[in-house]
């Protein structure tokens, strides 16, 4: 099955969850707030598409486990937010932004585009490939689990929070990552192997912002 319809099928059951929540007019979690962080990007490639593996003009390819995330930009009733804007940015498979900020002493990856800036479709659908971001040190022999920066734009509201992958070590210890429940809204949903790319990692992730 191509990538694309896997993934259409996969927002689509989200998508008539989230519409279902919103129909019982119980309104949806609201998806927690995060930290900016200190590696907001200041020098970005002039790629800045959904396919964080590739950077244009380059051959390579991004190091590290290929993921797919998708999801839809709701506001509390389950409504989509049409065209909201996602400004994405995260670490290298080495743990390492290409930031003059991070002085950490792991490579840095020239294949891995690091950032970018995506919209979603009238339906509040976005996607995009990456790949699982490092751990990083934060000194006093603490690390920030793997995660994903994500500052979203909608019609009259701004959220700016992380991603989280389920099942990971760090997650328990991280100083960010929201030890009191509710977790879910930053937490990502692991879909499995993407068929026809069992390479690629599919996770399901859903924003819900308050009014949109
Ligand atoms: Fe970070």
């Amino acid at each position: 099955m191509p990538i694309d319809d896997f993934n259409r099928r996969t927002i689509l059951a989200a998508g008539l969850g989230a519409i279902a929540a919103g129909a019982t007019a119980a309104p949806l979690d609201l998806t927690a707030t995060q930290d900016l962080g200190p590696f907001y990007p200041v020098m970005r490639p002039l790629d800045q598409d959904a396919d964080l593996t590739r950077v244009a003009g380059r051959r390579g390819v991004a190091s590290g486990q290929r993921i797919i995330i998708s999801g839809r930009v709701l506001d509390h009733a389950g409504r989509a937010v049409p065209h909201a804007a996602l400004d994405i940015w995260q670490a290298n498979s080495h743990g390492r932004y290409a930031h003059p900020g991070d002085t950490h002493d792991a490579p840095l990856d020239s294949n891995f585009q690091g950032s970018a800036k995506i919209v979603a479709d009238a339906a509040g659908r976005y996607r995009f490939v990456t790949i699982k971001p490092g751990a990083y040190p934060i000194g006093g022999g603490l690390q920030r689990t793997p995660h994903i920066h994500v500052d979203v734009m909608g019609r009259s509201q701004r959220l700016t929070t992380q991603i989280y992958f389920p099942g990971e070590p760090l997650n328990a210890t991280d100083i960010l990552f929201p030890h009191a429940s509710p977790q879910a809204s930053v937490i990502a949903r692991a879909l499995g192997a993407v068929p026809g790319a069992a390479e690629t990692l599919a996770f399901g992730w859903d924003v819900v912002l308050m009014t949109g």
